[in-house]
């Protein structure tokens, strides 16, 4: 399967309350998403999608995912030319955040259980700090669930780091908040960082793509 993000629009929204639905026990409204989807000056919000063959970043119906930044370099080159439509391409995955002041706030992030474990989360993360990178925020936040330790293993491995916790933040169960930050990502050092990550997880996203084909091709 080849993945690839794109902003999200008012068409993806039943699809990603589907995933919702499916990971988080208080869903966001088509409403909120609505607006936040046109909350242009401040918010952000992005799916991934798979398909199974190569699309194209700057052809068929996603042009917008061209200015994605450096996450286009990944996208770039997963996707030889071909001509296809991402409107046929199921979401598997979305995250959003807002700009406060100069900070970001991750405001969610979720994949298709069915599609857990091949780095679509990490797709995503990439897409919002490079949207977040754009839209000139100095870092990023984000509280998490202080049991929920794979969404926390997926922000360490971007530089996230406990900064606090707020107490009984989740209204569900009661459920502390663990508050993480990173430091700037604007800095030389955070974008090397950010570039090794990249370059490893085209590695990985590249080889699952190319033995997803040739089983195909096999069977
Ligand atoms: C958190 C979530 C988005 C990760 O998505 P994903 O597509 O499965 O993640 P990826 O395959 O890109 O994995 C990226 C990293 O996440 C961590 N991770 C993913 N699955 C993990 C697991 N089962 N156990 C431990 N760490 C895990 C690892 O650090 C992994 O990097 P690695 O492969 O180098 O070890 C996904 O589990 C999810 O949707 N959870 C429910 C919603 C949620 O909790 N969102 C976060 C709210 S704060």
């Amino acid at each position: 399967m080849y993945y690839f993000v794109e902003p999200m629009t008012e068409d993806d929204i039943p699809e990603v309350q589907q995933i919702e639905s499916q990971s988080f026990t208080t869903p966001w409204s088509a409403t909120t998403y609505k607006r936040e989807i046109r909350n242009r000056a401040s918010c952000r919000y992005l799916v991934a999608r798979c398909s199974p063959t190569p699309l194209p970043p700057d052809q068929g119906a996603a042009p917008q995912s061209r200015n994605l930044g450096l996450l286009s370099q990944i996208v770039a080159a997963l996707f030889p030319p071909a001509r296809r439509s991402t409107h046929s391409c199921p979401i598997i995955g979305y995250g959003g955040l807002w700009l406060t002041g100069e900070d970001a706030h991750v405001t969610t992030i979720a994949t298709d259980p069915q599609y857990r474990g091949f780095g679509v989360g990490e797709l995503l993360l990439n897409g919002l700090i490079d949207a977040a990178y754009e839209i000139h925020a100095q870092m990023l936040t984000l509280e998490v669930r202080v049991s929920n330790t794979v969404a926390q293993r997926l922000y360490v491995k971007y530089g996230f780091q406990p900064g606090g916790t707020r107490p009984r933040y989740y209204t569900d169960n009661g459920e502390d908040a663990l508050i993480m930050w990173t430091e700037s990502i604007r800095t030389p050092e955070y974008r090397s960082r950010l570039s090794e990550l990249r370059r490893h997880l085209h590695i990985r996203l590249q080889t699952q793509a190319v033995r997803r084909r040739s089983s195909i091709r096999v069977l």
